[in-house]
């Protein structure tokens, strides 16, 4: 049976981050920490992580001064970039168990579209381990996520019904300085139905969209073929996530 992790950034509602996390989580476990990773894109028509990796490929390719960044990591860890896949929904758990018959990377990540009533969505949900809902202050996010996590946590977790392990709320986008009480009072709500709210949070920071420049020669963020810079990573919260990560999925000792 394979060793891989198999988890999903996933929630019901639109922008909350989730290929952003998805992509940021991916090249730090895979370009940092050093362990093996795949993505698997299932958010069609868009594919946009799938997008973003070409064009991250042909802008590398095209201009110097990034084709010079490629080829210093290139030595530095020996590595190339991890595999992002597409797959529509419907073919998703197909595609993943091809893979895994050939490969068995640590982390497998599904980007799973922010839509509400997809019949393979559950599906998928159910056969996977882990699931990391990032939920910003909105009261749609809230009111979509806390349904969905009570609905996974109850139908098929308690019950044994699906694969999957864990479903762990992730505060993104949030603004320090405003509305703790808010964030309080929801956690509060979630600890009552006994949903898990990771201790990580992450701030609203204009560095979660920095992406390669092709103009100017700027420290780079998220990006599929590069790890965040280490001079954008304090106060981040992105090493924080990924222990708490590594904690949750039982891979801490890679
Ligand atoms: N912590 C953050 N601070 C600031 N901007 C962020 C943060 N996280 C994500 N963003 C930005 O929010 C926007 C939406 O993020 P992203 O595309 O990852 O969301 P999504 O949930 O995948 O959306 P979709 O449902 O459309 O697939 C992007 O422009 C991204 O750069
Ligand atoms: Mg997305």
């Amino acid at each position: 049976m394979s060793n891989t992790i198999v988890v999903a950034v996933s929630s019901q509602k639109g922008g909350v981050g989730k290929s952003t996390l998805t992509v940021l989580l991916a090249s730090y476990l895979y370009y940092v920490k050093g362990y093996d990773v795949a993505v698997m894109d299932c958010d069609s028509p868009q594919h946009s992580l799938d997008g973003e990796r070409k064009r991250e490929l042909s802008d590398v390719r095209a201009i110097p001064h990034l084709s010079k960044m490629a080829d210093e990591l290139k030595e530095q860890t020996g590595k190339r970039p991890y595999a992002i896949m597409k797959a529509g929904l419907g073919e998703a758990l197909d595609k993943v168990q091809l893979y895994l018959d050939r490969y068995e990377p640590d982390f497998l990540f599904l980007d799973l579209p922010g839509t509400i009533n997809n019949v393979h969505i559950l599906n998928i949900i159910a056969n996977i381990h882990h699931v990391f809902c990032p939920m910003t202050a909105d009261k749609f996010a809230i009111e979509s996520t806390i349904p969905f996590c009570r609905y996974l946590n109850d139908r098929l977790i308690s019950t044994g019904l699906g694969n999957i392990k864990t479903v762990n709320v992730l505060w993104n986008m949030v603004d320090s300085r405003e509305r703790t009480d808010l964030y309080h009072a929801y956690d509060d709500l979630m600890e009552e139905y006994n949903i898990s709210v990771m201790k990580t949070t992450l701030p609203a920071s204009v560095r979660f969209r920095r992406g390669l420049n092709s103009k100017e020669k700027r420290p780079v963020f998220r990006s599929t073929l590069f790890p965040p810079d280490k001079s954008l990573i304090k106060n981040s919260g992105i090493e924080e996530l990924v222990a708490e990560f590594l904690a949750i999925t039982g891979k801490s000792d890679g």
